[in-house]
């Protein structure tokens, strides 16, 4: 097969969702539709990383299965497709921002008794804001759940996009009979119970068939009712507009009963888009260009915290990667020649020999790759795009033998690189190390890690900070004068970047309209 056609046969999307809409069932169903193998239990496993920092440090021993678990690829219909997982926890949400990253496509799973939940809403923002196509799956159709037209009227409101149903349910609860499929004018009867697979869903032609007037009584008369409403009233499906992030298909099911979910597969075929051009600050990088081109997006420690293994996620971004190929490291040209590099194929973590644009590869190593990191064949490039937002919580750090402040160093500039935490050191002299997180948890993961992993008790202390923003400024000389005349405030990051460090939003206020010539930034990316 051609590189080209290679390309176009990848599908590559993340996974989100509110905590318990479905996404851990959908996707173990979503494997299970794709002939992978039985992996049921393993991706369950990680659903308790949402419940409590205890749990989600229990579920980290396993390192194995985490890392193995957040990339899984499976073949469906000639299509190559690489999913995604995200944090289910808001306060890895960082985390969450950088796979989307690195993805082509997002499916969107909602409850369809809750609706469009908070934690949703801010992960559609990064997928809006990137313009990344969505599919809607709405879940839990088995259940008493809210009106379908509140429903998209909801996902319309909050995405700002117009939502097109190509299914549409019939009852819901006890009374659910199944969804018709609008495209193909033709009802799935549903039935519970998850041992089917596949093939063996009962269908019935058309609408008006007065066979299901009989079987499904006034479901079926309520669903034809509201099925003439939309089809009046929505524009029709327009490839273009979804791939813009003007449109979102939407699905109805229940994940659980494997119900409505070998459409969403069918819709990820069909409809979501292969690997496109990435925009690198020197050019726009082209997914069939011979030469092979990849992003670390994120960075997982592995399995043995005795060795430090890491494991880079690298999105490969053009060309075709070959075990054992040379490769640069674009920020320090320095050479890497990964032999064992593993794929996620069906929760197996197998050697790779080949990837593609699209693909996602792992690379062990022991901290030459960052997050952000480009790796090419040769070419000094810089992708744009990897988000690090501004941190909102603080806290001071020492560790209480001060004997091992070494191994503090080490331990909180690895899991800064990791993106486990942003450590910010002071300029002033003698002070403390600063530790910024989104999510309170953050802290107790770091915490917990800096002990187990390098022996290190560390004090966690409130700090005044209450923000932070990154600073540039066109003139040299400006940004020199500010850090001067702020020093007590002034911060630098694991790769070295400035910020000013406020604790309360009128101080710095106050900065921005005394210095008009220093820009603050909210967002920093890797460059
Ligand atoms: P998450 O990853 O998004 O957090 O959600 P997860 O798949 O873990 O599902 C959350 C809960 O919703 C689970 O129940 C799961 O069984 C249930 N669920 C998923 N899909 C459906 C569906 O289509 N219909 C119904 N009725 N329930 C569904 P749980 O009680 O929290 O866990 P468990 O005891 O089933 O493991």
């Amino acid at each position: 097969m051609s590189l080209t056609e290679e390309v176009a046969r990848r599908r590559t999307f993340a996974i989100i969702s509110h905590p318990d809409a479905g996404k851990t069932t959908l996707t173990e169903k979503l494997l299970l539709f794709a002939g992978a193998i039985q992996i049921a239990g393993s991706v369950k496993a990680r659903k308790a990383s949402r419940h409590a920092a205890s749990d989600w440090m229990e579920i980290e021993k396993q390192r194995g299965i985490s890392v193995a678990s957040s990339v899984m690829q499976m073949e469906y219909r000639d299509c190559v497709i690489n999913l995604l997982d995200t944090p289910g926890h808001q306060d890895f949400s960082e985390d969450t921002y950088r796979v989307l990253t690195a993805v082509d496509a997002a499916l969107m799973v909602i409850d369809a008794a809750n609706g469009v939940e908070p934690q949703t809403i801010r992960l559609l923002q990064v997928c809006r804001a990137r313009n990344t196509p969505i599919i809607t799956f709405i879940n839990k159709l088995d259940r008493e759940v809210r009106e379908p037209l509140d429903l998209l009227s909801e996902i319309e409101g909050h995405l700002g996009m117009d939502a097109i149903p190509f299914s549409w349910p019939v009852g819901m609860g006890r009374h659910f009979g199944g969804v018709f499929d609008l495209r193909h004018d033709r009802m799935r009867v549903f039935r519970p119970g998850s041992e089917r697979h596949r093939d063996d869903d009962e269908t019935i032609e058309g609408l008006d068939n007065p066979e299901l007037a009989a079987r499904f009584g006034d479901a079926h008369a309520k669903a034809a009712e509201e099925i003439e409403l939309i089809t009046g009233a929505m524009p029709a499906f327009d490839p273009e507009a979804f791939l813009a992030g003007r449109q979102t298909p939407v699905f109805f099911g229940s994940a659980i009963n494997n119900f409505g979910v070998r459409e969403v597969l069918d819709a990820l075929v069909e409809l979501a888009p292969a690997p496109g051009p990435r925009a690198a600050l020197e050019r726009s990088v082209l997914p069939a260009e011979p030469k092979f081109t990849g992003v670390v997006f994120k960075v997982q420690a592995n399995m043995d915290p005795a060795h430090r293994d890491r494991v880079a996620f690298v999105r490969v971004s053009s060309g075709k990667f070959e075990r054992g190929m040379r490769l640069k490291v674009a920020r320090n040209g320095k050479e890497i020649r990964p032999n064992n590099v593993v794929s996620f194929l069906s929760q197996r973590r197998e050697i790779v020999e080949e990837a593609y644009a699209g693909d996602i590869i792992g690379i062990p190593n022991h901290g030459i790759l960052q997050l952000g990191d480009v790796l090419t064949e040769g070419e000094s490039l810089t992708f744009t795009g990897l988000p690090f937002f501004a941190p909102e919580l603080f806290q001071a750090v020492e560790v209480k033998d001060p004997l091992r402040t070494k191994q503090l160093r080490t331990g909180l500039t690895q899991l800064g690189e990791e993106g486990a935490i942003q450590v910010f050191r002071p300029e002033a002299a003698g002070g403390a190390l600063l530790l910024g997180a989104v999510g309170q948890l953050q802290f107790e993961v770091v915490a917990h890690r800096l002990k187990t992993e390098y022996g290190v008790d560390a004090r966690l202390m409130p700090s005044r900070y209450s923000l932070a923003r990154w600073i540039t400024s066109p003139d040299p000389k400006a940004l020199k004068k500010f850090m001067d005349a702020n020093a007590a405030n002034i911060a630098h990051d694991v790769v070295d970047a400035v910020a000013f460090l406020a604790s309360s939003p009128a101080q710095l206020r106050v900065a921005q309209e005394r210095y008009p010539d220093i820009e603050f930034h909210t967002m920093r990316e890797h460059a």
